[in-house]
């Protein structure tokens, strides 16, 4: 099935190229845009962001597959993104990975997510959730599964 990217995010890339300093640089909203559009990242959608911004294919897909955040096929469970760096691991990130491992989701281990002072840390979809604990954590899961 083709990837056409829709009205709203042609426009969106059309004043983003504005903005940035090579095609290679959108290549990031772009991937962004595409897997809200349809959820996770298609080979179709490669195609198309390589079309739009006139790259190679590959230097999208390299893109593609460096970051947790993006998914090249559909997702069926939660992603959950857990920061594995030292401040959310000082405070308590190994229990939140124990505690996420009987629980159906993906546990994705991340590097540091950006938000040390508010150590540990995960992230599903866009959203953060901040100063976890085993309790916090089943209080978000019961709400999102
Ligand atoms: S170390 Fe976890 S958010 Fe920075």
């Amino acid at each position: 099935m083709n990837f056409i990217f829709t009205e709203e995010n042609l426009i969106k890339i059309e004043a983003l190229k504005l903005r940035y300093p090579s095609p290679q640089a959108l290549c990031l909203p772009c991937l962004w845009m595409a897997q809200h559009q349809e959820g996770y990242i298609s080979i179709n959608a490669i195609d198309a962001i390589s079309e739009t911004l006139g790259i190679a294919p590959m230097e999208v897909y390299r893109v593609a597959t460096f970051y947790t955040m993006f998914h090249l096929e559909p997702q069926e469970k939660l992603n959950v993104q857990v920061c594995k760096t030292l401040s959310c691991k000082l405070c308590g990130s190994d229990a939140i990975l124990e505690h996420l491992k009987n629980k159906e989701v993906n546990i994705i281990h991340t590097e540091c997510l950006g938000s040390c002072g508010t150590a540990p840390v995960m992230q599903i979809n866009d959203t953060f959730y901040e100063n976890l604990t085993p309790e916090k954590v089943d209080a978000i899961l019961k709400e999102l599964l």
